[in-house]
This record gives structure tokens, sequence and C-alpha cells, in this order.
């Protein structure tokens, strides 16, 4: 099945009707995969389906247009219900291209043992020319994993954006002004699920969009929106605008330190916080009172604590300080350790047990990898005395702490 959408834009994906499992939940309605095939002078396929359908998809091409004539393959995002057909795809396709982002051609040449292939690295605002049509790609990061791009067909004013904008349901009638049944609580529940985790990106994505003409929104899951494809754009604005937009979220940072390397490890947190527009306070316990501390904390959206290791436990009046936190009914705020040592540094993991024992809501790796799947390690943050590397990750920390809060 193969459906025009466009001039000369085919829909050539994949409904699938099943209860898909994905992400530890099953999509009870199923989903599609929507692939497009743009038939120019350098014909160019955007998006494949789930690896679960490569033979299917490449027959079903073949209907339209013999593989091997395909001059471009656009990959936007790398999760193989998108990405999966492309072995199969690639393997016809012989001469094709593939065009990704940095990140994304990586993961590509790793995931599908491509590295023979020529890739074509795309960043933001670059554009390609199809032979007849022009596409300009927009990096969108975190939408929805890390070397996420939107394809733009200037001619078509079409937006491809792949997980964006997407709906998981089985949408045999494919647009969204033929649609028998109500889909717009499976669109923002989509959003919820997917979408919502990486709000600041969101927000960052759209400010992307703004300027361009979009008379249709072309994603991999669910409806191709050519029905007032504005208000879908207008729906992720404000679902992505906080309830309490206008209010500054707050982080404060304390510490105690020996010889000033976790001080180095603060300012390198607040720095990349601040980079977020949350407001930080950041206090040295030397000079500070424990409990006016616990007081600014309780009253603060997030808190990091740190303290450098001296045999084996932490250092100055940090215990103080975590004893006077629990029992203090700040459950579930987001809190995180952090410290400078030498060659164990076990008070980071002093501080992260009373964190957890005080109810909140511990900021680590396996936090970030679950939540919003950051493949580095953050949190907690230990860095190896001051080392110019662990100091540049506490920035990133901060950063990625900081966009948790917003
Ligand atoms: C007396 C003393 C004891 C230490 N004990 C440990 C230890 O048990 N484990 C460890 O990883 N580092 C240990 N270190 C190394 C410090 O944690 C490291 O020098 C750290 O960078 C100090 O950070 P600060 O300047 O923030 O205090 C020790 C250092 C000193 C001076
Ligand atoms: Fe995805
Ligand atoms: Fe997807």
């Amino acid at each position: 099945m193969n459906i025009k959408i466009n001039e000369k834009v085919f829909w050539i994906g994949k409904v699938d009707n099943r209860k898909v499992p994905f992400h530890r939940l099953i999509l009870e309605k199923g989903t599609t995969y929507n692939s497009y095939l743009l038939m120019t002078d350098k014909p160019t396929v955007i998006d494949t389906v789930d690896i679960a359908f490569g033979k299917e998809y490449v027959d079903n091409l073949k209907e339209l247009i013999n593989p091997e004539d395909i001059e471009y393959i656009v990959i936007n995002h790398v999760e193989p219900d998108h990405a999966g057909a492309l072995p199969a795809l690639a393997a016809r396709a012989k001469k094709a291209k593939i065009v990704a982002t940095g990140l994304g051609s990586q993961l590509l040449k790793d995931m599908f043992k491509l590295h023979h292939r020529e890739f074509i690295v795309v960043k933001d605002g670059d554009t390609l020319d199809i032979g007849g049509k022009t596409l300009k790609f927009f990096e969108t990061p975190y939408l929805h994993t890390e070397e996420t791009m939107i394809t733009y067909s200037i001619e078509d004013k079409a937006l491809f954006p792949c997980d964006i904008f997407s709906t998981h349901i089985a949408a045999e009638e494919l647009f969204n002004d033929l649609a028998k049944g109500e889909y717009l609580e499976d669109f923002k529940v989509y959003y919820q699920l997917i979408m919502s985790p990486h709000r600041p990106y969101v927000r960052a994505m759209l400010e992307k969009l703004k300027g361009l003409e979009i008379d249709m929104i072309a994603p991999s899951h669910g409806y191709i929106l050519r029905q007032a494809p504005g208000s879908f754009i207008e729906l992720y604005d404000e679902m992505s605008k906080t309830s309490d937009n206008t209010r500054q979220k707050s982080v404060t940072i304390v510490f105690s330190t020996m010889t000033g390397n976790t001080t180095k490890i603060a300012q390198r947190l607040a720095k990349g916080l601040e980079e977020t527009g949350v407001k930080t306070s950041v206090f040295n316990l030397k000079n500070a009172d424990v409990t006016e501390v616990a007081e600014v904390i309780r009253e603060s959206d997030g808190v990091l604590v740190g303290s450098s290791t001296k045999y084996a436990d932490m250092v100055g009046k940090v215990e103080e300080l975590l004893k006077a936190l629990q029992g203090s009914g700040d459950t579930k705020k987001p809190a995180a350790a952090f410290g400078s040592y030498g060659w164990s540094g076990e008070a980071i993991i002093h501080i992260e047990d009373y964190l957890a024992k005080a109810g909140y809501r511990v900021i680590n790796q396996n936090y970030l990898v679950g939540a919003i799947g950051v493949d580095e390690q953050l949190f907690p943050l230990r860095v190896k005395f001051d080392r110019e590397e662990g100091l540049n990750t506490a920035e990133k920390a901060g950063k990625v702490f900081g966009e948790l809060m917003n």
C-alpha cells in the first residue's frame, strides 16, 4: 500500500494493528510507522519502518520505484521503529547516501554495521537539493533521543518531524481530516509520554519552527496532520508551558571542602544551572549556619549537596546538614550528590544515602537514563581532585539538573 500525499510525495509506511510492546508499554491502539518517498529527480526516502517489517517494506516500495534509483535516505531518528528497515532498504538502494546528524550517523553505522556506506552529515539549518525539491534540516535533540532532527520540504511546506507531533494509533485513514474516531486525546497522551520529559527541548524546537510555512505535518506515527496543522503546534506550545511558567525555579548548592576542590565543582555546577535560567544559591557550610541553610533548601525547588572525601567519610558540616534535612517533608524534590575525591570518594555515597532516606528524588545515572535517556555519567557527580575534564562534566551536570527543574 502506497498513498500519494502531495505532489511527488508518497506514504510508504506500515500500519501496525498489533498491541505493540514499546518502552515497557503496550500500545493498545497499535501504531503506524510512516515512511515517505519524494519522487524527485534524486528520489529520497524519509525515515523507514519498524525493524519487524523490513522485507515487506522494501517489497512494497518496489511497486513505486526501483530501489537502485534512490539517491538519499534521510534518517531523522535512529530508534529502530523508524530506522529499523534501513539495512533492508540500503541493501537494495545500493547507491543511496544516508543523511543524518553527526551523532545519528555514528549510531547508525555502529547499530547496523553500515561503516562502508556513504553518509551525509547535516547540521542545523543545512539544506539538500533533491532535484526539484529542497530539504532543510533542524536539529531537535532529545525529541525523541539525542541525535534527532526534523526534515522540512520547502516547496511542499511539509514538515517531517519523525516522533514529534506523532500519535500511537493504527491510523488506517492516514490523514487527520479523514479520522473516523477521536484522536486528540491520543495525540496529547503521546506528548505526555514521549515528549514532556524533554520540555526545554520542545520549547527550543518550537522556536526553530517559527517563521516556517507549514501546510502539512507528516510525522512518523499516526495521522498526517494536513487539516489545521498549526493547531497541533499550538497544542505543543501550550502543553510545554509549565503550570507555573512565570515563577523562576531555584536550586541550592551546599558543600564542605578541605582544600577548595569541591568549591570549584560547586561553581561550575552553578554556572551550568544558571544557563538554564534557574536561580542558584551557593553555600560553603564553613561560613554558614546549618539551620538557616536547611531552611533555604526547604524553600528551593532542588538541592545539590557536596563533600570531598576524608578517610572514607564526609567532611565539615555536611553530615550535620543532612541530619537536619531528615523528616523535613521535602519528598520527591530533586536532589543530587557531588564531591571531589582522590581514589574512592565514599562521601558521595553517604550523601546519596542520606538524601534517599530523607525522601528526596535522588538524581543519579539510573534516573537520568530512565527519565530522559542521558547516556553520560553526570550524577552523582564525582570529580577526581580538580581535574578540568571533571569540572567540565560538572558544568554539563548543572545544565541537565537545571533542565529537570523547568
Ligand atoms: C586527610 C585526607 C584524607 C583523604 N581521604 C580520602 C579517601 O578516603 N578517599 C578518597 O577518595 N580521597 C581521599 N582524600 C583525597 C581528597 O578527597 C581529595 O584531595 C579531594 O580533591 C579534596 O577535595 P577538597 O579540596 O574539596 O576537600 C583525602 C585527602 C586528605 C587530605
Ligand atoms: Fe523514538
Ligand atoms: Fe517512534
